[in-house]
């Protein structure tokens, strides 16, 4: 697999500032009964981990990826923050190391984006869900930013990233397709809610956290790949970062919409 953002420090602390800037958007309705046998499926670095074993102290977690670098990093990460109701495990989603029917629940976040087959991923899935147990999945979607000031610049930038996860199998625009994937795999009481980051100089967190570190970070880290891939040129790519910076300043604004859907098997 080619993943798009790459396995490295940048990355890692990129996946780090999304996780803590957007835990209350995205995660404070998350929580598992004590006991519960959950799987969060494509971990990375554990960056959600943390979350879902402090929303759900007495559940157990056990959280897979297919990086063994990036889960070395999430076990330092999840030591350091004192948890002990995580088990990481190296696996990948369509050959999945455990027995039909094996969780409660299962978590994926940020992950069908990267993935040539989500309904079939979401099948694997649901094979190691127990009957009447839940699926949350959370994903963005890039064709919903939209800023002022406004920049054909940075909606090219933006475009570039769009384009090479599709080179590389994916989708960044999957956020509005939870729903019918889902269907697909055939799950059912499906719920999507869609979650929007809306951030201006009166929340310096979010622009920060989500605009500058997350979005913004983001787009910069493709920069080489965009113009060796010849989608374009350094000038205007380097407008597009330029300007996506200004949507950080005073008169600024920056919106984008997550999805985040659950589903019962
Ligand atoms: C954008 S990261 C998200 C990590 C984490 N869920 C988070 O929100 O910070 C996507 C992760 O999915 C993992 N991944 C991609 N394909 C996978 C597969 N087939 N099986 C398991 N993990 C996979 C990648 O290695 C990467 O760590």
């Amino acid at each position: 697999m080619t993943y798009v953002h790459g396995y490295n420090q940048a990355e890692n602390i990129r996946l780090q500032d999304q996780a803590s800037t957007l835990v209350e958007l995205l995660h404070s309705d998350t929580s598992y009964p004590a006991g519960s046998l959950v799987l969060e499926a494509g971990c990375g670095v554990g960056a959600q981990a943390v979350t879902l074993a402090r929303n759900s102290p007495h559940a157990h977690i056990t959280s897979i990826d297919i990086s063994e670098s990036s889960l070395e990093t999430a076990r330092k990460n999840i030591e350091s923050a004192s948890i002990r109701t995580v088990t990481f495990m190296q696996g990948d989603i369509f050959a999945l190391p455990f027995r039909p029917e094996s969780f409660d629940h299962i978590f994926v976040c940020f992950v069908l984006e990267h993935l040539s087959r989500p309904v079939e991923a979401l099948h694997c899935l649901k094979t190691v869900l127990k009957t009447g147990g839940t699926i949350t999945a959370v994903e963005g979607d890039h064709g919903s930013a939209f800023f002022h000031p406004d920049s054909t610049a940075a909606d090219k930038a933006i475009q570039c990233q769009v384009e090479l996860q599709k080179r590389a199998g994916g989708n960044a625009k999957i956020g509005r397709e939870l729903y019918p994937l889902l269907a697909t795999a055939g799950f059912s009481s499906i719920r999507v809610s869609p979650r929007m980051v809306y951030a201006d100089s009166s929340k310096p967190h979010l622009v920060e956290g989500f605009t500058k570190n997350t979005f913004t970070a983001m787009i910069e880290g493709v920069r080489e790949s965009s113009v060796e891939a010849g989608l374009l040129d350094k000038n205007t790519f380097d407008t597009g970062i330029r300007d996506l910076y200004k949507t950080t300043e005073k008169d600024g604004v920056f919106c984008y919409t997550f999805f985040k859907a659950t589903a019962t098997k």
